[in-house]
């Protein structure tokens, strides 16, 4: 199920010298609002192990609105992965298009920073769709 975990703008200190926004202001957003999803639905601490499929699909701007969504799709044993898209709002229709997408994985931790089950940690109140993941 995708969720809101951050929203913002791009201002004019986060472009690079053509214009639009650095690739590594929005993957460390990417990653906050990854961190987000995952204390969603654990109470342990939890780090990023990896990143894959990044695509930066479109620029974004000076100016921009940016939503972040995420969506949990695997439960591991000590790890999870979510799906985490970046969408911009059209400043004319207001309609959405998605900018950055990726796969992030977590493994969440235990008081000793080692790995420790998910299911050990997961939080009473998660829904039912990621009830069905575990
Ligand atoms: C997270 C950390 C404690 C894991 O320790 P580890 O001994 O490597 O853990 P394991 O080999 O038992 O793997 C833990 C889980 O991660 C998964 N994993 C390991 N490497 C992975 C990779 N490259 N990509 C995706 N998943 C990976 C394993 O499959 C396992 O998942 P599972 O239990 O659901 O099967 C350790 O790697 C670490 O501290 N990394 C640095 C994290 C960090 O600082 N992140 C912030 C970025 S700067």
């Amino acid at each position: 199920m995708k969720q809101i975990s951050l929203r913002g703008r791009a201002y004019p200190s986060d472009l690079n010298h053509s214009g639009t926004v650095f690739g590594g202001w929005i993957m460390a957003k990417m990653d906050k609002a990854a961190s987000i999803a995952v204390e969603d639905i654990v109470n342990s601490g939890a780090v990023t192990i990896s990143v894959t499929d990044l695509h930066f699909l479109k620029p974004i701007r000076n100016g921009d609105i940016v939503t972040i969504y995420t969506e949990i799709i695997k439960v591991g044993n000590t790890s999870i992965q979510i799906n985490v898209n970046v969408m911009v709002r059209c400043k004319q229709s207001h309609e959405e298009y998605s900018v950055t997408n990726a796969i992030f994985t977590f493994v969440t931790l235990n008081e000793d920073r080692k790995p420790i089950n998910v299911r050990d940690v997961i939080r009473d109140d998660i829904n039912d769709y990621v009830k069905e993941l575990l």
